[in-house]
């Protein structure tokens, strides 16, 4: 497995189209391995250290079970448990961390935080979700997009929403590896000046389409995929109501939404979704939905960046 560009994977611009792709064919390989077969001792002893400012169902199980099937070990730490929450530096806490284990994956607040810990750790710092970028979910999702149309380059991807952390990764990533975006926000809500920029610069090179829309039919029009993100992102919960306000019903992901896209387009979600919200029930639950296997993708590609950065 080739190395990545640099220490750490914080977000998508730290990879090269190259990057991504052994990625991904390399999580491809370890998902039609067999449970068992899996079960290498390829990170033995290697240990992760996980540290949670914010919940998380699919991030902490998958990264746990990577390290486990892959012979490792990894220590879940909620932010609460840490002397940083106390007021020790994030600083202090990266060289003291660095002492002890091979690698930390950390989900915070602020993206600065995440690039403090990455700058004063000695050992791979990932990104499992800032406020800017969740750059593991995507992927996850591109592999998921490459197992139904057995390609990425030149396919379009519509996001339908809030321009958050998951649009923006979606946004360079989409960008780096040769997929038109277009995203569909409300005014006011769309993704960071610097998603933007980014996925501005990689699609000069990679010749792809970037588009900011405020109209969901626009953004759906020919897409292959139609993505969406919950309204309200964690930490945004005192905002609920406004937000809500705002996105419904324009921004809700339905059948009717389809009408312009590809026939056989594709609905994806990172979740945790809110039906009735962002995505209606028969769209998240139905045929085009392939959301459980985005889920499932997680664990297949953590492995392949854990064996990248630390194998
Ligand atoms: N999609 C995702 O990151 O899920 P969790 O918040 O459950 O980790
Ligand atoms: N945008 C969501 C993603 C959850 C995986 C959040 O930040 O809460």
């Amino acid at each position: 497995m080739a190395k990545l560009k640099g220490k750490d994977l914080l977000s998508l611009a730290d990879l090269t189209k190259e990057n991504i792709k052994e990625l991904l064919n390399q999580a491809g390989k370890l998902k039609k391995r067999k449970r068992s077969l899996t079960a290498t001792i390829a990170l033995r002893p290697k240990v992760l250290a996980m540290i949670f400012q914010k919940p998380s169902t699919r991030t902490r199980i998958s990264f746990e079970t990577a390290m486990h099937q892959l012979g490792g070990h990894a220590i879940n730490l909620s932010w609460h448990d840490l002397q940083v929450s106390r007021g020790e530096t994030i600083e202090d806490t990266a060289r003291v961390m660095s002492r002890y284990v091979d690698a930390i994956m950390a989900r915070v607040n602020l993206h600065s935080d995440i690039i403090k810990l990455a700058e004063n750790a000695t050992v791979p710092v990932i990104n499992g979700l800032s406020d800017l970028y969740h750059p593991c979910q995507i992927l996850a999702d591109f592999l998921t997009i490459l197992e139904r149309r057995k390609q990425l380059e030149g396919l379009k991807v519509a996001y339908v929403g809030d321009g958050n952390n998951v649009c923006n990764t979606l946004l360079v990533g989409c960008s780096r590896v040769g997929m038109d975006i277009s995203v569909a926000h409300p005014e006011g809500y769309g993704p960071s000046a610097e998603a933007v920029g980014l996925a501005g610069e990689f699609s000069k090179s990679s010749g792809t389409k970037v588009e900011l829309t405020m109209e969901p039919e626009t953004a759906a029009r020919d897409a292959d995929v139609i993505y969406t993100d919950t309204f309200v992102s964690m930490g945004q919960e005192g905002e609920k109501d406004r937000k809500l306000n705002v996105f419904l019903p324009k921004y809700q992901v339905t059948e009717k939404t389809f009408q312009s896209a590809k026939p056989d387009a594709i609905f994806m979600h990172c979740l945790p979704a809110h039906r009735g919200e962002e995505v209606a029930g028969d769209v998240i639950d139905g045929p085009r939905s392939v959301v459980w296997d985005e889920a499932e993708n997680r664990l297949h590609i953590q492995k392949a960046i854990l064996l990248s950065l630390i194998g």
